[in-house]
């Protein structure tokens, strides 16, 4: 049993869990996805031609200590056994990977020729084969960051470029066609706005823009047509036909994964903070649900739906997602008088070394279980199911993270007992991997790896993990 999450005096929330005490005990349905997620290029090696390929190898370099995803990675694809094999010590029923468009698809030409690698989609098939096999429910990402390198066009790179939404179709096309026997649930792009926010404003992914927020902006945008259009083309040849269902038997479930946090103002008693706060949630953590699920196109950021070029209940954008992916991690702090601001936003973010009194992660975030509630029961209203595809911390030591994992379940089994609708719980991550950026330090594993034998090693809280999921229940 653990202790019930302490309420720090010193907590800045003023949301849906202020002073609540939670129920005695929360209980998972049968049938509930209990897994772990990675990413390709996270996790593999000899992905040659992604945009972050070129990226890890710029000098100065990109990364902390120049690390490279190549040298000392999991290696994933070599390590498919055993990937299955921590998932099953561990009792998950599922597992998140994503598909590297640039290991299938390496060259503009073979793309526009459909010539895919034919060795790239066997080892991923493969994978799939064992994972069904071993009763495991896979979650396929079709974007997790990294692009091909072939979508960077003159003065435009990834998703800047309007030609993406076409290119990004097709390839979400023929991935359900190849992989639809053996995949019902896909996630088709990792973190829209992180993407956006991290590649076009605060310069730590490809291309490295900073503070170029109009840039950031246009890139939500073609991510959001992006991806209605990938999920009509992923429902195209993924149905369950009258004729009799694919060999899953069940129709695709397609949604993307938004990065959601929870933000408060850095000074609550300054009403400018807090409306700030309120600004930035939303063009975080609501725009690109607001547009794939209801349609509602707010072509300026400004949370109205009032200017020229905006949409209600787009039929083009309405309702494109069949749950609502959410990777959970931590608060943020909103300052109007702080510094750097975002341009445009003219806001101060921190994520990091929070003045809140709360428990940190290794890298500095906020330990903050109450916040995953907190936003899952503001997605509710979006009436779709939920489901938690990423949620983790780094944590080397691994002291902190059996407790962190029974406090986030905690939260997630009282959300569903206040009626939300959850499917399942993917922990960030299975084994260590390349933490973009921060390189292979920030350690989120509930499995380490030799670097040089690539063999696996439990940490305990991958067994507090089995616990949890055994029990399918836990107390307050
Ligand atoms: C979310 C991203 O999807 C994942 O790639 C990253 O490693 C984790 N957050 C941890 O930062």
């Amino acid at each position: 049993d653990f202790q019930p999450p302490v309420r720090d005096a010193q907590a800045r929330d003023t949301g849906s869990d202020a002073g609540e005490v939670g129920p005695e005990e929360v209980t998972f349905p049968q049938g509930f996805l209990w897994g772990s997620a990675t990413s390709a290029f996270q996790t593999e090696k000899g992905i040659a031609h992604a945009d972050w390929s070129k990226w890890v190898t710029q000098d100065p370099p990109k990364i902390k200590r120049g690390e490279k995803p190549d040298v000392g990675g999991p290696d994933s694809l070599n390590h498919i056994d055993d990937d299955v094999r921590a998932l099953k010590e561990s009792g998950q029923n599922a597992y998140r990977f994503s598909i590297e468009w640039a290991r299938i698809y390496p060259t503009r030409e073979s793309f526009d020729k459909d010539l895919p690698d034919g060795n790239a989609l066997a080892v991923y098939d493969g994978l799939l084969t064992k994972l069904r096999a071993a009763g495991i429910t896979p979650l396929v990402t079709l974007v997790h960051f990294s692009l091909p390198d072939y979508l960077a066009t003159a003065g435009q790179t990834g998703w800047e470029d309007p030609s993406a939404v076409a290119l990004f179709t097709t390839y979400a096309e023929r991935m359900a066609a190849r992989f639809k026997d053996k995949v019902d649930d896909w996630v088709t792009i990792n973190e829209p706005l992180v993407v956006a926010i991290s590649g076009y404003i605060a310069g730590v992914h490809p291309p490295g823009a900073v503070g170029q927020t109009a840039r950031a902006f246009k890139v939500a945008q073609i991510q959001a047509r992006a991806h209605a259009r990938a999920y009509d083309a992923i429902h195209r040849v993924d149905t369950v036909s009258a004729a009799g269902p694919d060999a899953g038997g069940v129709a695709a479930r397609v949604s993307v994964a938004a990065h959601l946090r929870t933000f408060h103002a850095e000074n609550p008693d300054n009403a400018e903070d807090v409306s700030a706060a309120k600004r930035i949630e939303y063009v975080w953590n609501r725009w690109f649900l607001d547009a794939i699920v209801k349609g509602d196109w707010d072509d300026d950021f400004d949370g109205k739906l009032d200017g020229p070029n905006d949409k209600r209940a787009d039929p083009e954008l309405v309702r494109r997602a069949d749950y609502i992916g959410i990777n959970y991690y931590s608060d943020t702090l909103v300052s109007t008088t702080g510094s750097p601001k975002i341009p445009g936003l003219d806001v101060a973010l921190s994520e990091a070394n929070l003045n809140t009194g709360r428990a940190k992660t290794d890298v500095r975030w906020d330990i903050y279980p109450e916040g995953l509630r907190t936003v899952l029961l503001a997605a509710k209203d979006y009436g779709l199911p939920l489901l938690i595809t990423e949620n983790g911390l780094a944590d080397a030591s691994d002291k902190n993270r059996p407790r962190f994992l029974a406090e986030h379940i905690y939260q997630a089994g009282w959300a569903m007992q206040q009626g939300v609708p959850l499917l399942g719980y993917f922990h960030w991550s299975l084994v260590d991997n390349f933490e973009w950026e921060s390189g292979y330090c920030p350690k989120f594993g509930l499995f380490s790896y030799d670097p040089n034998t690539g063999a696996r090693t439990a940490r305990p809280s991958a067994s507090a993990y089995r616990g949890i999921i055994t029990a399918g229940k836990l107390r307050r």
